[in-house]
């Protein structure tokens, strides 16, 4: 059968758009566009003395970024990976990062190394998923993923296998290049010539080192973080990740010469570091020397940082008042104290505190309903654990003492309603 020719024209000016989207299109996928921060260079392996002189180093850096904390599943043994991450088209595992020679990297040359981790390409050019923070490390200077190489290597090789994930097709991953060319940056920002030393030594540790932006900077569609909201807060798991901007640090009052210590320890006048935060502190900051912990506080909190604004209370309605601070004295003060001051090695204070100044009562409802768990803090300290108070309160009672908490010691519009309350209680309680 021989088609009209107007069709014939039509289908031939279709194929011809298919080819002329299609070969930008495949010059993508197929890497052209693709570039690495490494240089080549790191060909060279590393010598045995190198890797021995380096290896100390490494163990610093990779847990001021946090590599065990993914490359760890729980119980399993360290590096060894395992931890799944779930995606909205299939569940990831992290992976084997021990020397062992089969499973893990044992069998990778220094420049594979530095290729996964700062440009987001494995052995044999297979392109890692984001949920690996390559976007981040970018920034990492060459000689820090040495180290951490180093260390790596001197670590105790495990046997075990890496999990396969169960996204739909295997070249899924070749794709990354299109995700690449829209979110990871073709270069590393110099460092800024007018801000000091320690300033650029905490950008380095809060967007390189510690990939904080990966939490606390919100994402679009692609899941590519949005550089202009850069730090401005998201969410993670279900919780508030906040705005940690010097702006919006200085709004939940952190005072700029305490929020190193706050970095180290996960507690002080603004509260506790509770969800995500609290694995951050634990396998990382806490490890930070004090001028780095310094240095990252420099860069947050801004250098100068803009002043603390005045704290006002919010206005209550009068019976969510008398209810709310009935119920605090009643439940509450007993652990935090009846003026909200906190018990030193019990409970957190709730006059300072940053949860309750959140512009979201997410996370304050999230502690009242579940409680936090008892739980080691660094260095020693401890405090008790805080119930959950799903079983005991009415939708009713949580939402006024929560308005009350925030009108008073938060400043925040008591906007809590009891349906607020229902919408996040577990299934099992509605
Ligand atoms: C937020 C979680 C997370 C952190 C932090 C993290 N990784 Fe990963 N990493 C992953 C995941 C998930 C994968 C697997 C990605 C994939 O399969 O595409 C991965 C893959 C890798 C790979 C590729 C291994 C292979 O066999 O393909 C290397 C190497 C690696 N990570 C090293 C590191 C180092 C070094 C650090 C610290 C500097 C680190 N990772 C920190 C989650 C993480
Ligand atoms: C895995 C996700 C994740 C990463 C990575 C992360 N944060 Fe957070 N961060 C959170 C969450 C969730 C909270 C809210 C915790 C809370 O309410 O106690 C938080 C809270 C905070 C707070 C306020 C603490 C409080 O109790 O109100 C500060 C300050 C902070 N993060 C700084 C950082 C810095 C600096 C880094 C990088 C070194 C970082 N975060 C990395 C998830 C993360
Ligand atoms: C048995 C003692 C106890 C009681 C009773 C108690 N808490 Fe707590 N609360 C704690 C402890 C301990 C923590 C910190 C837990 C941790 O970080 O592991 C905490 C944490 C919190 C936090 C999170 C603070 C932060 O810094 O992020 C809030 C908010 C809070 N409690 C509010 C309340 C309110 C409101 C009540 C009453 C309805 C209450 N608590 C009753 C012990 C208690």
């Amino acid at each position: 059968m021989v088609l009209p020719r107007r069709w014939r024209i039509v289908l031939l000016a279709a194929g011809l758009c298919v080819v002329i989207a299609g070969i930008p299109a495949l010059v993508v996928f197929l890497g052209a566009f693709e570039h690495s921060v490494v240089d080549a260079a790191v060909e060279a392996p590393l010598t045995a003395k190198q890797i021995a002189n380096l290896a100390p180093k490494g163990r610093y850096i990779a847990a001021a970024a946090d590599c065990v904390a993914c490359h760890t599943t729980e119980g399993g043994a360290p590096w060894a990976g395992g931890r799944p991450f779930e995606m909205p088209i299939g569940t990831l595992y992290a992976t084997n990062i021990t020397p062992d020679p089969e499973t893990g990297i044992g069998g990778w040359t220094r420049a594979e190394f530095q290729r996964a981790v700062r440009d987001g390409v494995a052995k044999g050019g297979r392109h890692l998923y984001p949920a690996m923070p390559y976007v981040s490390y970018r920034q990492m200077t060459e000689e820090d993923v040495d180290a951490v190489y180093a260390y790596l290597l001197t670590r105790q090789p495990v046997r075990q296998e890496n999990r396969r994930d169960s996204l739909p097709f295997p070249y899924v991953r070749q794709f990354m290049t299109f995700w690449n060319l829209l979110n990871l940056p073709h270069d590393v920002p110099a460092p800024v010539a007018q801000k000091s030393a320690a300033w650029n030594r905490g950008r380095y540790l809060v967007d390189a080192l510690g990939h904080c932006g990966e939490c606390h900077t919100p994402r679009d569609i692609t899941m590519g973080v949005i550089p202009s909201r850069y730090l401005q807060g998201a969410v993670i798991e279900g919780v508030d990740a906040p705005d940690i901007t010097p702006e919006g640090l200085a709004r939940l009052g952190f005072a700029p010469n305490r929020l190193g210590d706050f970095m180290r320890s996960g507690m002080g006048p603004q509260g506790v570091m509770a969800f995500a935060m609290y694995d951050v502190v634990q396998h990382s900051t806490q490890y930070l020397t004090d001028e780095d912990a310094a240095a990252m506080a420099t860069y947050l909190a801004g250098d100068p940082p803009p002043p603390l604004p005045a704290f006002a209370a919010a206005d209550l309605p009068a019976g969510t008042k008398d209810n709310g601070h009935r119920l605090y004295v009643a439940v509450c003060g007993g652990c935090h104290g009846l003026a909200g001051e906190g018990t030193p090695n019990v409970a957190p204070p709730m006059t300072t505190n940053a949860a309750l100044r959140l512009p979201q009562p997410t996370n304050l409802l999230t502690v009242l309903i579940t409680g936090l768990p008892w739980r080691d803090f660094p260095h020693g300290a401890r405090l008790q654990d805080m119930p959950g108070f799903t079983g005991l309160l009415t939708d009713q009672e949580i939402a006024d003492v929560a308005n009350y908490l925030r009108a008073t010691w938060g400043g925040r519009v008591p906007d809590v309603t009891p349906a607020t309350v229902r919408g996040m209680r577990p299934a099992s309680d509605k």
